[in-house]
């Protein structure tokens, strides 16, 4: 969008927030920059699943009374709400699932059961989560076929230049995440299905990282298969969602098998359901699949775009404060290249450490290898503290981040001098 035509009420979102009034430790007013790895709900999500406990809900597609309609009604129009929101031909191909981990499991036992041959190459990127790195090993091991991984540059970055010594007639399925969870690296979605669709690879995208923060049009990705989180985009946990494209998703054998996702059953074997049933079997999480549809209203009322821009301004103004701080190490590519997710290390001690004399400050950060080990190997640190912005972060949050990285730095690197800060 124009920069200049941005416009968020933080001020007001933030009242929409209820957990962001607590203080921690009872003390200081909370900071919560761990946006990667859960946001918060605004209290219309919640309310929306009180509502439902209380006055709609039922199981859903089963009992033919009057809640049970209700229920069904409502299941079915937030997938309708979630096709909207991917802008997806047909609701038919939005799969509710548990969340991404289970979307590319799904995928990656499915469509891999019916169309991964012996020999065969899955290509991913060395920056990848372990949810879309160990569903593949498992396929790999499963019927003999390789896996290799797109290298990073120094900043983060994925280049282009090398990809003909990846790209193969042999590569049959790309999988890849549209924004690190460690890095932020926004990545060339639309180069790297272009260049699976010359080898005649399967493309899958996780959106996880991206779906809460930034429009996303599954038609224009030209993608086969998108994957996001419901919790991560202000909805409840235990939901998430798989886009698919109406093609694969009826050639591929059901995944799960239980009540549901059958048309007949008889004692010598059943007939699958049509789509979208087919891959949903069991009763599916109802009130989440509710709440998340009030998440995505929330986020069209606000405005993805407007979203992005706000989180891009954070972003740049946390480069200036933690690199003003000194002596701190931050990862990734510069801010154009990123998205609102700053990974660091203050030089020399542990990111856990870090993380634990920030949350005396009230600021809550994560620590660790943030579930993507192979890349945090490729960036020589066991571990990094990542702080992750969300709508609802100020200015103010950046600030504080600084100050209490500044009492991080001197208890814990007390008397030693400003090194490097690159
Ligand atoms: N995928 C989540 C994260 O990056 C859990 O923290």
């Amino acid at each position: 969008m124009d920069a200049t035509a941005y416009c968020l009420d933080v001020a007001a979102i933030r009242r929409d927030f209820p957990i962001l009034e607590q203080r921690v430790h009872g003390r200081k007013t909370l900071v919560y920059l761990d946006n990667a790895a859960s946001a918060q709900r605004p209290r219309q999500v919640i309310e929306t699943i009180d509502q439902l406990y209380r006055r709609h809900y039922a199981n859903v597609h089963r009992g033919i009374h009057w809640l049970s309609e209700q229920s069904t009604e409502l299941y079915e129009t937030a997938r309708e709400a979630v096709r909207q929101f991917l802008n997806a031909p047909s609701s038919d191909e939005i799969i509710f699932t548990s969340g991404t981990t289970a979307a590319i499991n799904l995928v990656a036992r499915s469509w891999c059961e019916a169309f991964l041959k012996p020999g065969d190459e899955i290509l991913l990127t060395l920056m990848e989560h372990h949810s879309n790195i160990v569903p593949w090993q498992q396929a790999a091991q499963r019927h003999q076929a390789k896996i290799r991984f797109l290298p990073i540059d120094n900043q983060g970055m994925l280049d282009p230049s090398c990809w003909d010594q990846y790209f193969s007639p042999r590569t049959r399925l790309v999988s890849f995440t549209a924004v690190s969870n460690v890095l932020g690296t926004r990545n060339p979605v639309g180069q790297l299905v272009e260049a699976a669709r010359r080898v005649g690879a399967v493309v899958l995208i996780d959106a996880a990282q991206v779906a809460p923060h930034e429009p996303i049009d599954v038609q224009a990705w030209g993608a086969d298969f998108v994957a996001l989180s419901g919790h991560k985009m202000l909805g409840p946990t235990g939901v998430g969602v798989l886009w698919g494209r109406r093609e694969w998703l009826e050639k591929m054998p059901p995944f799960l098998g239980g009540g549901s996702m059958i048309r007949k059953v008889t004692l010598e074997g059943f007939e699958p359901a049509s789509l979208p049933y087919k891959f949903e079997a069991g009763t599916p999480p109802i009130a989440e699949v509710v709440g998340l549809k009030a998440a995505v209203e929330y986020l069209w009322q606000i405005g993805l775009a407007h979203i992005t821009e706000h989180e891009h301004r954070l972003t740049e103004l946390a480069h200036e404060v933690l690199s003003d701080v000194g002596d701190i190490i931050i990862y990734g590519p510069s801010v154009q290249h990123k998205a609102g997710i700053v990974s660091f290390n203050l030089d020399g001690v542990h990111a856990q450490d870090v993380s634990e004399v920030l949350d005396q400050e009230g600021i809550a950060i994560r620590a660790g290898h943030h579930c993507a080990m192979p890349l945090h190997e490729r960036l020589g640190v066991p571990a990094t503290a990542r702080a992750s912005f969300y709508l609802y972060n100020t200015y103010d949050d950046v600030y504080r981040l600084g100050e209490a990285l500044r009492t991080a730095k001197k208890l814990l690197r007390p008397g030693r001098t400003r090194s490097s800060n690159a």
